[in-house]
């Protein structure tokens, strides 16, 4: 409480250079590029955060951990970024089928491509948008 009570005071102070309002949870980024762990063959990720704001719950995507396991998300909490948990010294070895979850890799096709797949094959409008296909997420490098 009094963590949130000192930020806020903060956030305050800078209302009038931004636009962030005290009462709101802190959205994040409206645009992420998130890398991965791979360095000879990167595959960074392209993710308009706000675009998905907009149509899905914050819980959709973000959750938390308490004695090792999951805990479901729940406003205002602290939101880190996947790899800070999805890396092998936190969560080693462990897996939800075929997903490692001890990779970036994991978690993100867990949550992202799982979702775009369920959808495309649900949707023949988002099937032809091509959502569930590698190069959405991961575009190929312009030259
Ligand atoms: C809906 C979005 C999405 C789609 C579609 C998708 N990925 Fe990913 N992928 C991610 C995210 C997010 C990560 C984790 C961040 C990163 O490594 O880029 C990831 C990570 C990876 C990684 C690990 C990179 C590393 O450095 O550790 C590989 C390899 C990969 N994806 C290959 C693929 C292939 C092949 C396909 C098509 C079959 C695909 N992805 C489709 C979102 C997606
Ligand atoms: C479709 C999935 C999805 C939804 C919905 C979503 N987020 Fe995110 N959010 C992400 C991902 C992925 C990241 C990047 C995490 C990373 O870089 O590892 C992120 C990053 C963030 C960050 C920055 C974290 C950091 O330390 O860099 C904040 C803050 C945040 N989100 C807040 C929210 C809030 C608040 C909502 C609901 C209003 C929300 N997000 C909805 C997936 C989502
Ligand atoms: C504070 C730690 C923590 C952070 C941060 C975190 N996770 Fe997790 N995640 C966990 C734990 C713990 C589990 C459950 C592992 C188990 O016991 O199977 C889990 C499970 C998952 C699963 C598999 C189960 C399910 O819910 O589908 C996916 C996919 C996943 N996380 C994706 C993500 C993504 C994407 C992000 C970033 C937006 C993220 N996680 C951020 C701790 C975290
Ligand atoms: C719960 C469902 C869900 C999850 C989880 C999700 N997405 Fe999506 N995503 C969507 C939907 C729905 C659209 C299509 C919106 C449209 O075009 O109408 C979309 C569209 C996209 C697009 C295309 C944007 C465009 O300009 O057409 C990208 C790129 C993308 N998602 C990346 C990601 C990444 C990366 C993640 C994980 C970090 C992720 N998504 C997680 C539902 C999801």
């Amino acid at each position: 409480m009094l963590k949130k009570i000192l930020a806020c005071s903060v956030v305050t102070l800078f209302v009038l250079v931004g636009s962030s309002s005290c009462f709101a949870a802190d959205a994040g980024p409206t645009d992420i590029t998130i890398t991965g762990t791979n360095i000879k063959r990167p595959k960074p990720a392209q993710f308009p955060h706000k675009m998905h704001q907009d149509k899905l719950k914050c819980a959709e995507c973000h959750h938390g951990m308490a004695d090792g396991k999951q805990v479901a998300y729940t406003d205002g909490m602290e939101i880190q970024k996947c790899i800070t948990c999805h890396n092998a010294e936190v969560l080693p070895g462990k897996k939800s089928g075929k997903l490692k979850l001890d990779t970036i890799k994991g978690a993100g096709h867990g949550n992202c491509l799982a979702c775009h797949k369920k959808l495309a094959k649900a949707d023949p409008a988002l099937k032809a948008k091509k959502i569930a296909k590698c190069s959405t997420c991961h575009p190929k490098k312009k030259k």
